[in-house]
């Protein structure tokens, strides 16, 4: 019985498996284009805002400009986005769930030992969804509202507190990874 079995498996999963590949292919591709839609955007418009009116002013780009593009994004694409951390600011929004959590901390040992954050993602079909992560590495303008905490201006560190109590969003550095844009589809 075993013997048949195994003889019925290796007989139909190469016919099964290339078909399968070539839709995951397919919407690894789309999950890639959807989540990297969000980070240039939001990048240009908070370089844009702290030119004129200082980090502190870019705060809502963070706040209410990221969600929003997420929900246009989703909107044009069908695809749910967010943006999820180990060490989160907004705990109402940002906290990852158990798939999202155990490929940040993969992203994390994976940079640790050498990797290059900017190219840290993981894809994977996960009962009747499509699911996709991608690192968020810090760059240098970053650190003006998540770097150190002695680091911070004034300005910044006071409407943090006040929006977010309990904020562990600093103290980070340069290539390190910040979080993640988080997609998913029904397949
Ligand atoms: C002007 C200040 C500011 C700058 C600059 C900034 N952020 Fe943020 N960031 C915030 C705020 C405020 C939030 C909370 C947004 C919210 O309420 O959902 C946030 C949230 C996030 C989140 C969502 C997870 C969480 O902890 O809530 C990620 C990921 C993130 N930022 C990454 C970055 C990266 C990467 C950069 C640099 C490219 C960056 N941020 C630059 C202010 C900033």
């Amino acid at each position: 019985m075993k013997t048949l079995l195994i003889a019925a498996v290796t007989l139909i999963v190469p016919f099964v498996t290339p078909a399968a590949h070539a839709a995951d292919d397919a919407m690894l591709g789309e999950a890639r284009k959807v989540a990297t839609t969000l980070p240039p955007k939001l990048l240009a418009s908070l370089q844009e805002e702290i030119k004129k009116s200082g980090p502190e002013g870019a705060i809502p780009v963070c706040k209410d400009m990221a969600p929003k593009m997420a929900a246009e994004i989703s909107q044009q694409t069908g695809w749910k986005i967010k943006r999820v951390s180990l060490k989160v600011r907004n705990e109402a929004r940002a906290i990852p769930d158990e798939w999202e959590k155990a490929a940040l901390e993969d992203f994390d040992k994976r940079a640790a030992a050498g990797e290059s954050p900017a190219q840290l993602e993981k894809g994977e079909k996960i009962g009747n969804e499509y699911r996709y992560v991608k690192a968020l590495p810090v760059q240098p303008l970053c650190l003006q509202c998540h770097g150190p905490a002695d680091q911070l201006s004034p300005a910044v560190k006071s409407v943090l507190g006040k929006l977010y109590p309990n904020d562990q969003a600093t103290g980070y550095s340069v290539g390190q990874i910040r979080g993640a844009i988080s997609v998913r589809k029904p397949l």
